[in-house]
């Protein structure tokens, strides 16, 4: 009796086990197959999260213009993530003075002068002036090791984008994210490339 107890205790062991181990091979191997209807709806799960995680990770806050309405100013959702217009000249402001004694931000929140020169927000949309033609793992690089347009030999990324802080999100977060922006509304957008300080940095 006792023989067989253990016996069948074994192969219940066995059994659970052969089940359990490929579990942990989540989440590629474990995907649907693409195309099929279960794909699809776990795609659009993905970007729901991305989606979410933009909202609530302030994305928006520098990403995307303002424009000023009878409420006060909002963010202009029509151009949402595109980063800042082409079209708006440079701050006119002393930037030797800002940058020696503090920031500047424009009212839409996407130019920047500090310390560093001026910094302008990229646009994240799916356009080609965008992320459009950027892969996951360029991302990635971008978030994790504050790359220019995430390319390893690239500059690093400026002042206020806090990659930082956000290359602590899972790498499930992030894919959910690039997926996201992925799928967004593609608005050309050539942001202006940033600017030099005008004086030597503190401690240079
Ligand atoms: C406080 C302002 C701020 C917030 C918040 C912010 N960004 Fe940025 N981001 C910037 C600025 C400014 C730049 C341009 C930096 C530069 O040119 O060096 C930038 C650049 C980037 C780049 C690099 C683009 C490129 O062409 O190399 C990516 C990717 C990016 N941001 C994604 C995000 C995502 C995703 C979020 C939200 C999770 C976010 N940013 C939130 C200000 C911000």
């Amino acid at each position: 009796m006792k023989i067989f107890l253990f016996i069948s205790s074994l192969l219940l062991f066995s059994f659970l086990l052969l089940f359990t181990l490929p579990l942990k091979d989540l989440p590629e191997k474990n995907r649907k197959p693409a195309g099929t209807a279960a794909a699809l709806q776990e795609d659009q799960e993905k970007i729901k999260l991305g989606e979410h995680l933009v909202l609530t990770s302030g994305c928006h806050d520098c990403h995307t213009p303002k424009k000023m309405t009878a409420k006060g100013q909002e963010f202009d959702f029509s151009r949402a993530l595109s980063g800042h217009p082409a079209d708006m000249p440079p701050p006119d402001v002393n930037r030797k003075e800002m940058e020696q004694k503090g920031l500047v931000v424009t009212q839409t929140l996407t130019a920047w002068v500090g310390p560093w020169g001026i910094s302008y927000a990229a646009n994240l949309t799916s356009d080609a002036t965008g992320i459009g033609n950027w892969t996951e793992k360029q991302f990635f690089t971008a978030i994790r090791k504050g790359k220019y347009k995430g390319i390893e030999t690239s500059r690093s990324l400026l002042p206020p984008m806090p990659w930082d802080m956000y290359k602590n999100m899972t790498d499930e977060e992030l894919s959910a994210i690039f997926a996201y922006l992925k799928s967004t509304k593609p608005i050309k957008n050539v942001v202006p490339a940033p600017e030099p300080p005008v004086t030597n940095a503190p401690g240079k």
